[in-house]
């Protein structure tokens, strides 16, 4: 099984997102991974609408843009015109998950629901087939650089069974403390997604980086 990776452009510097859009573009990454953050549903505030904007001028991979803010019902629209290609929202951010799942690829995007550490994974059962992505979080949300929580293994095993059973062509991504030590495991768990941001903007050669992540699979 191929793996698809999303370096995370929360770990760029921000202030040469270019230039980290064009080494991904050069690289063999699949996607771009980008977080938005509002300061309420995580503690940290980053980037909107108008930097996605900014960051789909320069690049050539699906931007899957993960919201960590509550009622991303009243942005799916917005993100959709700034060029996002993947919406992930989060169950714990949404009211009418079903609702704003179908709203989602009502536009087109690809839709994904995201869980927190603390979340049981037997809350999505119910959605899964509305869902083209799920996103485990591996990490609290908020900041780059944590260190991965170790149940979220079971938890993709977990999410691995209902795709059997209700929606065989999702993806499972992981997002939150993935490096190259872990990287197979996870997808011998079930994922086929994996975000990777200090792993790949901390190494000294960032492409390289991802093509040693790249080599990764079953
Ligand atoms: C955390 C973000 C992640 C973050 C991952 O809230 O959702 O996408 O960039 O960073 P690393 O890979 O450094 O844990
Ligand atoms: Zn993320």
């Amino acid at each position: 099984m191929s793996l698809i990776l999303s370096p995370s452009l929360l770990s760029a510097d921000f202030a040469n997102l270019q230039q980290a859009v064009e080494m991904l573009n050069a690289s063999q990454a699949d996607w771009l991974h980008i977080d938005v953050m509002d300061g309420m549903f995580v503690p940290n505030i980053t980037i909107g609408q108008p930097v996605v904007k900014a960051i789909r001028k320069h690049a050539r991979k699906p931007l899957d843009v993960h919201l960590m803010i509550m009622d991303p019902d009243r942005y799916i629209q917005s993100f959709k015109e700034a060029g996002a290609d993947i919406l992930t929202v989060h169950e714990e951010a949404c009211r009418h998950l079903n609702r704003t799942l179908n709203a989602i690829r009502q536009t087109g995007m690809k839709a994904g629901v995201s869980i927190n550490p603390h979340t049981p994974v037997c809350l999505l059962e119910n959605i899964i087939e509305y869902a083209d992505l799920v996103l485990i979080m591996s990490v609290n949300p908020g900041f780059g650089g944590q260190e991965f929580i170790e149940n979220s293994y079971r938890k993709i095993e977990e999410t691995a069974r209902l795709k059997e059973k209700y929606n065989p062509d999702l993806v499972i991504e992981v997002d939150g403390g993935v490096s190259l030590e872990n990287a197979r495991k996870l997808l011998e768990c079930g994922a086929n997604a994996l975000v990777a941001g200090n792993a790949v903007f901390s190494a000294p050669d960032p492409e390289k980086r991802i093509e040693e992540f790249k080599r990764t699979s079953l």
